[in-house]
């Protein structure tokens, strides 16, 4: 039987990322529990918080059975082979899903796999983060279809997948990113491709905030950075999300970060804990999100 991956947003269309977004916010009792009996192998080689729980929560609430596992215990190609470690899951689960530093890992995986493979996070994308970010908009600004998103800081993992399902939505994109720490320019010609508005690149934050509806950030290190924290902190210092610039943008613009949140680096203690703040609901949205992947994957129509 064929099946479809998820490990980066363009794995879907836009027609299926609105269904995905609809499948978010359908009862769980209408799902029709597709993973009823079904095991899902969720493999974590960097620590977790909303990942792991809004997935294993989307499994459960879906009927299936979530097996966690620390990269280590399976050890990608220290124990065994990437394609052994997949073969073998495979014969046991619905679902395989990894939180891998490479994003290399995942496509063999997917190379081998008789099931879905699922990115839960790797050093180039963030697709489920994404799906959350654009239903939370959604549900803040109503059709994000020539609406402005601002995404200020290292263009990583999860600006890319951001960009991605922003671009299949028809927005605006505008980025302020420091120089070696940026889109490249067949990135920004792909989000064009996707479907985007319009994609703008910027040095100056001002500038890349101005009357965007939704302006959001994240760390300036990444897992797996940590050695670079200093040298980072040196050249991002002029990228925090302040007061001074959220007046800049849409006077009710929301503010968002997928966290963890590095207070007083990326942003500001008074924007993130102030009143355009959405990063619970953001949060919390990972579950229905992950919900909404996950039943599609399981071939459930919306
Ligand atoms: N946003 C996010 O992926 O958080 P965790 O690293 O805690 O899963
Ligand atoms: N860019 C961050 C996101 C954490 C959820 C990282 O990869 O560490």
């Amino acid at each position: 039987m064929t099946h479809r991956n998820f490990l980066h947003i363009y794995d879907v269309s836009a027609h299926e990322l609105g269904e995905i977004l609809a499948l978010a916010q359908t009862p769980i009792d209408q799902l029709g529990y597709p993973l009823r009996g079904a095991g899902v192998a969720m493999i974590f080689e960097k620590p977790s918080n909303r990942t792991r729980h809004s997935m294993e929560m989307a499994v459960v609430q879906l009927g299936g059975h979530p097996v966690y596992t620390r990269g280590e215990e399976v050890g990608f190609d220290v124990r065994e082979s990437v394609e052994d470690i997949t073969q073998v899951m495979a014969g046991y689960h619905s679902l395989l899903c990894a939180r891998v530093f490479d994003h290399g890992v995942l496509l063999r995986m997917a190379a081998v796999s008789s099931i879905p493979v699922v990115n839960m996070l790797s050093d180039f994308a963030h697709p489920l983060q994404a799906v959350a970010d654009v239903l939370t908009m959604q549900q803040s600004l109503g059709d994000l279809s020539g609406k402005t998103v601002s995404y200020v800081g290292d263009f990583n993992n999860v600006a890319r997948s951001l960009c991605e399902a922003s671009a299949m939505l028809g927005m605006h994109i505008r980025l302020g990113c420091p120089e070696g720490y940026d889109a490249h320019d067949n990135e920004l010609l792909g989000f064009t491709e996707l479907g985007a508005a319009s994609i703008e690149q910027y040095r100056d934050v001002s500038i890349a905030v101005q009357g965007a509806h939704a302006v959001h950030t994240d760390t300036w290190t990444s897992m797996g950075q940590e050695s670079e924290s200093a040298e980072r902190e040196a050249i991002f210092g002029g990228y925090q999300i302040t007061d001074a610039m959220m007046s800049l943008a849409d006077p009710k613009a929301i503010f968002m970060h997928c966290l963890p949140a590095h207070r007083g680096q990326e942003v500001a203690d008074s924007v993130i804990d102030g009143p355009q703040s959405m990063i619970y609901p953001q949060a919390h949205n990972r579950m229905h999100a992950a919900r909404g992947v996950l039943a599609f994957l399981m071939g459930v129509s919306a």
